[in-house]
């Protein structure tokens, strides 16, 4: 176990590693022995600076233009060309119109010269279009270049910095709203976590002019498993972000659950979401007391680790209960009611288990992938009623859950990531709270890991 002292809803376990290495004596001792020296993340705080200095936009089509102008409408201060020595909090790229990989040497290679020069925790994003078998193969060779152009340098960027991708589907403009609402998470500390990922904006979107401040603003959302742990930090964010938050966990978390309910303002609902009636009982809860629901965030989940040779329907059943078949029950049940309103969203979580695999989490890992796999032929089935449904996959997060690896394995599994650290609850609840904004109505079936990176896996 970690030390930090376990209360209801547990915000986040330390990493002492990090905090030591990060400053004086600790940071020279790690430089001398070369041991790894995670850099302390830039988080999100409201009223903090998007991003930590001028944003440089590379690209020479209309597309950049655009974006250029949408980042001056966010009052941040643009570059269309680098200056020697200015420190940069971010550099966009803007291949929107690539058509040959020769295109991809003159703003990479800008953007690589730009990298002397970033700040800490700087943000690199690039705006492309994804591959498509139905693209000449100079275009798609252009465009799937990106893809291990971004993945490789986020591998390479150092002291928190990342390298994230924001892909245009269906010819939609660079500038479009959803594509827009991407960039700016991407930018934000909300997506300290999120390292070498894309995120696929599939139609335009929302025009209506966001809130950026309180985006979930009279929303009325649902958490299972909200007693502690990732469930508790989304509770916490979803209502940070302006929504009313029913928290559902066990009974047996009684006392967490109406903690973390308590604080937020908002209601608990005492309830195994593998009861068949759960869709209904949680549809009941929320109608009667706010009027209907917005924003279903499948968060419980359990493991019951063991390899396959000794695996038995006591360990394999209750977690492909919990961890999926609950969700499709749900689901189905959420679908057919009239109480779910417009607009509405789900995000579920998965997990980086579920795409890499994990030794002695076969029943964990075809949950998770199952989870993905539902998200994705979901997705017609929302964008019917104009909603969403998108999944979350984290790596290896501070928690209770993790706190229980032996300690060599956890401090393995924690430090094999680009970003060299565990992620906290709250970078798993930001993406949460980004998919469930009305700006991101266009950003449909994406899986998107929060995980810094993990080395195994894509
Ligand atoms: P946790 O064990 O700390 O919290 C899970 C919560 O779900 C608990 O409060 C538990 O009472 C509740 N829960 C379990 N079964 C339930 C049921 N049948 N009905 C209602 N509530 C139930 O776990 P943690 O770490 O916060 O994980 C949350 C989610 O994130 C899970 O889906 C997990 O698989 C996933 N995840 C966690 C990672 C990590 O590193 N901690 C990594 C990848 C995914």
């Amino acid at each position: 176990m970690t030390s930090t002292k376990k209360t209801a809803g547990t915000r986040h376990k330390a990493d002492k590693y990090t905090e030591f290495v990060s400053r004086g004596f600790g940071k020279d001792v790690a430089k001398r022995l070369g041991l790894p020296q995670p850099a302390i993340l830039r988080r999100y705080e409201p009223n903090a600076p998007l991003v930590g200095g001028p944003i440089l936009v590379l690209g020479n089509g209309a597309g950049s233009d655009a974006v250029a102008k949408v980042l001056l409408g966010w009052h941040q201060d643009v570059r269309r060309h680098a200056t020697p020595k200015e420190k940069l909090g971010a550099v966009v790229v803007v291949l929107d119109e690539l058509e040959h990989p020769e295109q991809l040497a003159n703003p990479l290679l800008a953007l690589g010269a730009s990298l002397r020069d970033v700040s800490k925790n700087a943000r690199v994003v690039s705006i492309s279009r994804p591959a498509a078998a139905s693209d000449k193969p100079a275009v798609a060779a252009a465009r799937n270049g990106v893809d291990g152009f971004i993945r490789s340098l986020a591998k390479e960027l150092r002291s928190g910095a990342t390298a994230n991708g924001i892909l245009l589907a269906n010819g939609i403009p660079a500038s479009s709203p959803s594509a827009m609402a991407s960039l700016r998470f991407l930018l934000s500390g909300r997506s300290a976590f999120i390292d070498g990922q894309f995120l696929t904006a599939s139609s335009a979107g929302s025009t209506a002019e966001p809130d950026w401040n309180k985006p979930l603003d009279g929303s009325i959302a649902v958490v299972t498993g909200a007693a502690r742990g990732i469930g508790a930090a989304i509770a916490r964010t979803l209502a940070r972000d302006g929504a009313t938050v029913i928290a559902v966990d066990v009974p047996a978390a009684g006392d967490h659950l109406a903690a973390v309910a308590n604080e937020i303002h908002g209601t608990a609902l005492q309830l195994d979401i593998t009861n068949p009636e759960a869709g209904s009982r949680i549809l009941e809860h929320a109608i009667s007391r706010h009027g209907r629901l917005d924003i279903l965030v499948h968060n419980a989940g359990i493991t019951r680790d063991k390899l396959l040779a000794n695996m038995d329907n006591a360990r394999w059943d209750p977690v492909i209960a919990v961890n999926i078949a609950s969700q499709l029950r749900m689901n189905e049940a959420f679908l057919a009611s009239p109480g779910l309103g417009e607009n509405p969203r789900i995000i579920s979580v998965a997990s980086t288990s579920g795409i890499a695999g994990n030794r002695g989490q076969t029943n964990y890992a075809a949950s998770k992938a199952g989870v993905m796999g539902m998200v994705r032929s979901t997705a017609p089935l929302l964008a019917e009623r104009g909603g969403t449904v998108n999944a979350v996959a984290p790596g290896f997060i501070e928690t209770d859950m993790t706190a229980t690896i032996p300690f060599a394995t956890r401090e393995v599994a924690r430090r094999l990531n680009s970003l060299q650290q565990g992620g906290r609850p709250g970078d798993v609840a930001e993406a949460i709270a980004f998919f469930a904004q009305p700006a991101a109505a266009g950003v449909t079936a994406n899986v998107l890991r929060v995980c810094g990176q993990n080395l195994v896996g894509q």
